[in-house]
């Protein structure tokens, strides 16, 4: 059986080779990235990508363990990060303790990622000091979109960027063992990368973070029209619209099902 990558050998590839990573949500896209990524996160993302909510704030518990449970069965390789939902975490280290435990219980994943910088230190303090490895989530945390206004980049005012460098030292500080950059200005995102001796992993952040991160439907072309910087290299969309109204236009002239598609009776023996 194959070892999977672990939380503390993510965190020993500070400054080394890129650490890369996608999402997934199901157990055959799982699959697939399981030979190519380190870690695979299983996002609370998927709340607007697999079931058509506006943001992440109305992912429930279950819906987490329902996905994490799909992508570490289709895996054997990669490390599997959960998502903690919107709610499951931030009113005490208690609550997020009893939650996180439950994600990693129902769904035998490896971590959890849950949103905030210096706000949620102690709470993955409590965490990682109860045998839960943690990684952190700064810069545009989604969970938030109500109080930052929506979907912002961040950092575009220097002011800002102590803030944002203080979140990235008190995670770290905390013992996260990796940090999700979302949505920074560029040199911000290099500030945090060499402010910490965790690996940063970058999203929307920059091309000097210890490892990427991207949503998979977002890179294949699957749904809809993906932010700046989504580089797409796939054209699922097209592929699967292609598929579909093929079938449907076979359907409607009778040229499928053929022989090859229908069973028959045996033939008489002797
Ligand atoms: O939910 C998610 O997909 C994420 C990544 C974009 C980092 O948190
Ligand atoms: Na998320």
């Amino acid at each position: 059986p194959v070892r999977r990558i672990t939380a503390p050998q993510i965190a020993a590839r500070k400054g080394g080779e890129p650490i890369v990573s996608l999402t997934s949500y199901h157990a055959h896209t799982a699959a697939i990235v399981d030979k190519h990524a380190d870690f695979i996160l299983v996002g609370d993302s998927l709340g607007m990508v697999m079931h058509g909510m506006e943001t992440t704030v109305g992912v429930p518990m279950d819906l987490m363990i329902m996905h994490g449970r799909a992508v570490v069965r289709g895996t054997q390789r990669a490390l599997i990060v959960v998502d903690m939902p919107f709610g499951s975490y931030e009113e005490s280290p208690n609550v997020a303790f009893r939650n996180a435990a439950t994600i990693m219980k129902e769904t035998q994943c490896g971590a959890v990622k849950l949103e905030g910088g210096a706000r949620m230190a102690e709470t993955i303090h409590f965490l990682t000091q109860r045998g839960i490895p943690v990684m952190a989530h700064i810069g545009l945390t989604p969970q938030s979109s109500h109080t930052l206004g929506g979907f912002k980049t961040q950092g575009r005012d220097e002011d800002s960027w102590p803030l944002h460098i203080q979140d990235a030292k008190a995670v770290a500080e905390a013992g996260a063992f990796a940090l999700v950059v979302e949505g920074v200005v560029e040199p911000l995102a290099d500030q945090i990368t060499q402010a910490v001796d965790i690996p940063t992993i970058g999203i929307g952040a920059s091309k000097n973070c210890d490892g990427q991160i991207l949503v998979l439907e977002d890179m294949l072309g699957l749904g809809d029209r993906p932010p700046k910087f989504v580089k797409v290299y796939g054209n699922l969309g097209a592929e699967i619209e292609r598929a579909v109204s093929a079938y449907a236009g076979e359907v409607r002239d009778r040229s499928f099902p053929t022989d090859d598609q229908v069973y028959k009776t045996k033939p008489p023996q002797g």
